[in-house]
């Protein structure tokens, strides 16, 4: 099929079951893009919104093997009906519009605006083809989905990454007033680490020309994590090598890079994210955390990298995963997003999502440093109607409940005197139980330790459409789930095995990002 290229999109009509075909786009013989897609004319139940406007007024010939006969459509937009409003569709969190994503990928901040790129197949609700994905927020709550940062080329998929802004200029590619903004990613064909970079605050991307900036160095190498080190002097850059370990690069110039240690990270794997942060004592630390959400925490030292003790873990739950931190956040701000990961929900139009953008924190508590993660205060942006109760008596096994919105929803637990007791919340047809005399918390399946002392027992729940996240222990334990939230039972509830009152508890229903 030949076509001269008028429009941004080529819609290609694709169902899942449908058995899968190289797509290639060839202009006078090259190949300049290529997508599997899982071609169905007859029963098409998703429209692949495939962005060819790079190559606009070029005749592309299009093959398709094995070959099949192809329909395609050509369209300026993306018109998709009932957008947003989907069943299953996340009304506080961020998800692609149409297609597939994963991982978020180059969290940084330039010049105002928060741009999180993602692991994102545009040719189906299912992950294949990864592509860089763009969204842009001023507030870390509200998203808009740019176009495409980063297609596959003929070095391969785009695998996940990282972004840096090039302050002092060291690339030396500044045009204007706008520092540089640079992205690290994975091509996988073979397994190595290559460079993109935009002098417009991510309007228009270009790959380095002289890449890859770290070779293949074994198996499917990948995720490079990129920060400033001002212990060192230098740029560094953590990758994923196989099983459980990670290396560490450094560079001066951001382009060349050198190995200067390999780090095990038991019970680890992929997605590293290095960032350092301050204690509330100003202590400055580094923190080296894998994609289970498995952390070490240490110092550059000597050139190295030093942990100061044993790996711990944030995540309790099945859900998030693959997290990374925002880079260049004014005031020293340590802010991160999980992938969501949704199990066995069929999505027609779009599957996957992000989780709440999240404030880090690292405190020493008896002599060891923990890494918490809560909602961020800009969530107050989307409180709608608030529900607060204040020293509520529970009577033991007796149930009490308040009417909630079908709506997403922030709930916050402040209770004291619990000692040896067992508090169970439901919510949605969710349910979670607070263990005192085991010291435990459990969001159905998925149990995390608590550290209750006898003070004060403090739970926050961020719930949606299909996703629970549950925080407690001041954010040192954060539980997530993929499940879809019974909007039939719109009730939060509160049982207690024996009588206690909670002191405080506010429940705020969130607005939808969603709407402008
Ligand atoms: C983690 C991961 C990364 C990889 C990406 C591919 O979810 O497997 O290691 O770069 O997803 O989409």
């Amino acid at each position: 099929m030949n076509i001269t290229v008028t429009k941004k999109y080529l819609i290609f009509p694709v169902n899942i079951s449908a058995d899968m075909r190289r797509v290639c786009m060839n202009i006078n013989g090259e190949t300049v893009y290529a997508l599997n897609l899982a071609i169905d004319n007859e029963n098409p139940k998703f429209n692949a919104y495939i962005d060819v406007s790079r190559f606009m007024g070029k005749d592309l010939s299009i093959s398709v093997s094995p070959e099949t006969e192809l329909s395609v459509r050509e369209s300026d937009t993306m018109d998709i009906e009932g957008l947003y409003s989907e069943e299953l569709r996340p009304q506080a969190h961020f998800s692609t519009k149409n297609g597939w994503n994963n991982d978020p990928n180059g969290l940084v901040y330039l010049d105002g605006t928060y741009h999180m790129f993602y692991q994102h197949n545009p040719g189906s609700p299912k992950w294949e083809n990864m592509h860089w994905g763009h969204a842009e927020s001023k507030d870390l709550i509200h998203w808009e989905e740019k176009d495409m940062a980063l297609y596959p080329d003929n070095t391969g998929t785009m695998f996940s990454g990282s972004a840096i802004v090039d302050n002092k200029n060291t690339l030396g590619l500044q045009t204007g007033e706008l520092p540089t903004g640079v992205l690290f990613y994975t091509s996988t064909a073979p397994f190595c680490q290559r460079m993109a970079y935009s002098t417009d605050g991510f309007k228009t991307i270009k790959k380095y020309e002289n890449n890859p900036v770290i070779k293949h160095i074994v198996d499917a190498n990948r995720d490079p994590s990129v920060v400033y080190c001002q212990e060192l002097g230098k740029y560094v850059i953590a990758l994923y090598l196989e099983k459980d370990i990670y290396a560490l690069f450094t560079s001066d110039d951001l382009v060349s890079w050198t190995e200067i240690q390999r780090i095990k990270m038991d019970g680890d794997n992929e997605c590293p994210d290095l960032f350092c942060i301050n204690t509330p004592d100003g202590e400055r630390k580094w923190v080296l955390i894998g994609a289970h959400d498995r952390y070490l925490v240490g110092d550059f030292k000597n050139g190295q990298f030093v942990s100061v003790q044993d790996i711990r873990s944030l995540h309790f739950g099945n859900s998030a995963y693959a997290g990374q931190s925002f880079s260049d956040l004014p005031n020293g701000r340590a802010v991160r997003v999980d992938w969501l990961r949704w199990f066995d929900l069929s999505a027609d139009r779009f599957s996957q999502q992000m989780s709440i953008p999240l404030e880090m924190s690292l405190n020493k508590i008896d002599g060891t440093y923990h890494l918490s993660v809560l909602p961020v205060k800009e969530i107050e942006a989307i409180f709608d109607k608030t529900q607060k109760y204040e020293n509520l008596s529970l009577k033991a096994g007796e149930k009490t409940s308040f009417a909630l919105e079908d709506s997403a929803y922030i709930f916050k637990i402040h209770a004291k005197a619990l000692k040896d007791n067992k508090l169970s919340v439901s919510f949605f047809g969710k349910t979670v139980e607070c263990d005192l005399k085991e010291n435990s918390i459990k969001l159905d399946d998925h149990k995390g330790p608590l550290s209750y002392t006898g003070e004060a027992l403090d739970v926050t729940v961020v719930v949606d459409r299909c996703t629970v996240e549950l925080f407690s222990d001041d954010g040192r334990i954060y539980i997530t789930e993929c499940t879809v939230a019974d909007r039939n039972m719109c009730e939060f509830s509160l049982t207690a095995e024996n009588d206690c009152i909670i002191e405080n508890i506010e429940l705020n229903s969130l607005k939808s990002i969603w709407n402008k």
